[in-house]
């Protein structure tokens, strides 16, 4: 059976998962699409590949048509994406829903309690867990080769140039138009750990803060935008002409035409988009660094720190036999994706393809999860779909716990008494 697409939202995301959906034209077709910029509209026209492709210039244009397809790919920005996803599930779509899911823990629980109620299917983009590297991981532990897992330690940096990007000058700069650091771009980490862990988080507690990408740390006579002079331009590791040279790769997310556009088209676009702001002197508030302590079920701890000053994903995961170490740090200190080393002795070293879905998109994740959705969404009980709603309310609500914890000077909050406050 062919599944049928629509895209919410024409933005990077969704153009992305539609390409990769028309790739496979013996599984999917792409067959609308809703964007207020036609430019937009237009380019998931073309990658849909389909003549017969239709646009709409909002959700609410696609979603008064009625329903055109089996399902909606929602992929708008972090504060819109309640709205859209209930008025799809109500026409009788299931929805492939970027994360966050929501802006706010009882809007997380509100929409799962509307998908049980309305029957439908929500696949979250926890592109993660359908990365090769993951599920090399996850085949690891359902080995039994650690023995009892004890402990696990996560880390992600987010490379300082991409928190300047998009934490610090771009969309998830402002907590109250996206969302806290902790759930904007680590949701994706409370979900890998709560899967492999696979059992509930009982207690969080966390600290953090906005350290760097501050006023206080503006150089000396710097100017409130790059092109305007700035004194320090040529050693600013955050000089927004950067983007026209060695950063040009981040600017095709926010400006269509950065590949080809010229060094002074880029000058231009830059005096009056945020892009183009001293990476010191925005209205950022979410932290650039946080660390977060986690009690599981069974006595098994956690650590997750999130650093902008560090590049790539590493995982320690401790069981009583044995210790397996992944990660950027581990490939590129020993060339090897994993290592699970015993504790008495022994070395097993595993090597992953990331290309493994022919496209790289966060280590093989994106084409993953689009290979899966239409197995995914065909599972009889919506409890076992590997990021249906209910696994990814769980770690989202893992995330919106550590942010309460952080603003409370990190005092543990209990995840069962948290989400007995949301209902
Ligand atoms: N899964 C991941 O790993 C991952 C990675 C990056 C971003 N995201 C998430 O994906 C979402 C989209 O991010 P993006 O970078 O693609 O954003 P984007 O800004 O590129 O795209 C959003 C699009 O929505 C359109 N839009 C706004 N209002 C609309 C409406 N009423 N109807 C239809 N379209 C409308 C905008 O014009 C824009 O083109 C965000 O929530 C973001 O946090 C997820």
């Amino acid at each position: 059976m062919v599944l049928s697409l629509v895209g919410v939202g024409c933005g990077h995301r969704t153009l992305t998962y539609c390409d990769l959906a028309a790739r496979q034209p013996h599984r999917y077709r792409v067959v609308a699409g809703a964007d207020p910029v036609a430019s937009r509209l237009d380019m998931v026209r073309k990658a849909s590949r389909n003549p017969q492709f239709r646009g709409f210039a909002s959700d609410r244009e696609l979603f008064a048509a009625g329903k055109l397809a089996d399902v909606a790919v929602i992929g708008t920005q972090d504060d819109y994406h309640v709205e859209p996803c209930l008025r799809a599930m109500e026409l009788g779509y299931d929805v492939l829903l970027e994360k966050p899911i929501a802006q706010d823990p009882r809007e997380v629980v509100r929409l799962l309690a509307a998908a049980e109620r309305l029957g439908r299917r929500v696949l979250v983009c926890h592109v993660l867990r359908y990365a090769p590297f993951y599920e090399q991981v996850k085949a690891i532990l359902a080995t039994g080769a650690l023995g009892e897992l004890a402990s696990i330690d996560a880390r992600e940096g987010v490379v300082a140039f991409h928190q300047a990007h998009s934490f610090v000058r771009g969309h998830w700069a402002v907590r109250g138009r996206s969302n806290p650091m902790i759930v904007a771009k680590c949701c994706h980490d409370m979900d890998i750990i709560s899967w492999l862990v696979d059992r509930p988080c009982l207690r969080i507690g966390s600290f953090g803060s906005l350290g760097h990408f501050n006023a206080a740390n503006a150089p000396a006579g710097a100017p409130p935008r790059c092109t305007d002079g700035c004194p320090v331009a040529s050693s600013c590791p955050y000089n927004a002409m950067l983007y026209a040279s060695k950063h040009r790769g981040y600017l095709k997310h926010v400006y269509d035409h950065a590949l080809d556009a010229s060094e002074d088209d880029i000058r231009a676009w830059l005096t009056t988009s945020p892009w183009g702001r001293c990476a010191y002197r925005c209205d950022n508030d979410v932290v650039d660094r946080q660390v977060l302590a986690l009690e599981f079920a069974s006595g098994l701890t956690g650590t997750f720190t999130m650093t902008a000053f560090d590049h790539g994903r590493n995982l320690t995961i401790c069981g009583t036999r044995a210790v397996l170490r992944g990660g950027d740090a581990v490939k590129e200190l020993c060339g090897h994706d994993i290592v699970v080393e015993g504790l008495h002795g022994g070395r097993t070293y595993y090597d992953v393809d990331p290309m493994a879905g022919g496209y790289a998109g966060h280590g093989g994740g994106d084409p993953g999860l689009v290979h899966a959705l239409a197995d995914e969404l065909a599972k009889p009980d919506p409890r076992s779909m590997r990021t249906g709603l209910h696994a990814s309310v769980d770690s989202h609500l893992m995330a919106f716990a550590a942010e309460e914890s952080r603003l409370a000077g990190g005092v543990p909050v209990d995840l069962a008494e948290f989400r007995k406050r949301l209902a």
